[in-house]
């Protein structure tokens, strides 16, 4: 009965419900709808009680688990089995558990919070409850090895793309995939892949974007590196609650769209559109080719994804993500 109350309360925003009126439609006591009510009140509904009017539920509501998910998402394939957890201690890591296991392409693990949250080269990802996206993807392409590095560009591209639909947010692409907003890091993804000799099993897409942090929640060393989507609005004077439920859905949708051009071998729009997007091109990188540092400019990218690299020394380079630093 919770979900057709909360369903109830939803399709009717606007006015309040009194206590009698959902008991009489539910036909349960007033007391069943209370305690109905205080337990959606404990999964994060913010809804309004008032002794004389009843209830109503605030459109404000940030609330994270599968059926809000669902309730949003458009998506054919991804997203369509979702795997909800109030806590966990890393979503990549449950993903690849259960795509060992045999899940099906396009499961997607969320969490609220996680304990052991990863980022690439072995870091820490900072995943605190509740403010942040904190999402995995189970995909089985059936691609080669040397185009994974292209779904990592398509998964940025896709997220900065989920950013200005919803949110008018412009967010910028540092290679290979950070989000950046004016300089500072809002979301990172980490693509994990688990292979035979000759093809890929799986692949999980680990993506986690900074949605409700403030300054004061991150350490003294992210701070001066990372943003929220939320600190971002607010330094523009902008007060717009942000709904985890509806950029996830926004991500999954431009990602599905990309994914399947990944899939066909088509990559002239992801390039396209991550050239458009990112803050890397021009600027001075440092890279490691053959086992030796150099030091020069991004000047573009090739047609599979590899970053081109005018070296100090004159000589140009071609590099994948994990040797380079910006
Ligand atoms: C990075 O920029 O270093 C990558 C960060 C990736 C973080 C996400 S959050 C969801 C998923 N689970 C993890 O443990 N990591 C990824």
């Amino acid at each position: 009965m919770k979900r057709e109350v909360l369903l109830y309360l939803k399709n009717n925003p606007h006015e309040y419900v009194s206590g009698e009126q959902l008991s009489t439609l539910f036909g349960v006591s007033r007391t069943a709808i209370w305690k109905v009510i205080n337990e959606l009140k404990r999964e994060g509904y913010i809804i309004e009680s008032s002794s004389k009017k009843g209830y109503r539920l605030s459109p404000d509501s940030d609330v994270l688990n599968s059926f809000e998910i669902s309730e949003e998402l458009k998506t054919k394939v991804l997203g369509r089995n979702i795997i909800y957890f109030d806590q966990i201690d890393s979503t990549n890591n449950y993903a690849k558990r259960i795509a060992l296991e045999g899940c099906e392409e396009g499961t997607l693990i969320v969490a609220d919070c996680q304990t052991s949250g990863r980022g690439r080269l072995g870091r820490d990802w900072n995943s605190a409850n509740k403010k942040g996206i904190w999402m995995s993807l189970v995909l089985r392409p059936d691609i080669p090895f040397e185009e994974v590095q292209m779904l990592t560009l398509a998964a940025s591209v896709a997220v900065v793309q989920a950013l200005y639909e919803v949110a008018e947010i412009k967010a910028g692409i540092k290679w290979p995939n950070d989000i950046i907003i004016n300089g500072k890091k809002v979301c990172g993804i980490l693509v994990e892949m688990n292979m035979e000799i000759e093809s890929i099993n799986f692949l999980v897409l680990g993506i986690g974007v900074n949605v409700n942090q403030q300054k004061e929640d991150f350490s003294e060393e992210l701070s001066d590196k990372a943003t929220s989507l939320k600190m971002h609005l607010e330094e523009l004077g902008i007060q717009k609650i942000l709904k985890r439920t509806q950029l996830i859905a926004a991500i999954l949708l431009k990602f599905e769209a990309i994914y399947d051009k990944v899939k066909c071998g088509d990559f002239g729009y992801i390039i396209s559109e991550w050239k458009k997007h990112s803050v890397t091109l021009g600027r001075e990188v440092s890279i490691i080719y053959k086992d030796r540092q150099y030091r020069g400019i991004a000047q573009d990218i090739t047609k599979d994804g590899k970053l081109i690299v005018k070296c100090e020394d004159g000589t140009v380079k071609e590099v994948f993500s994990g040797e380079v630093s910006v």
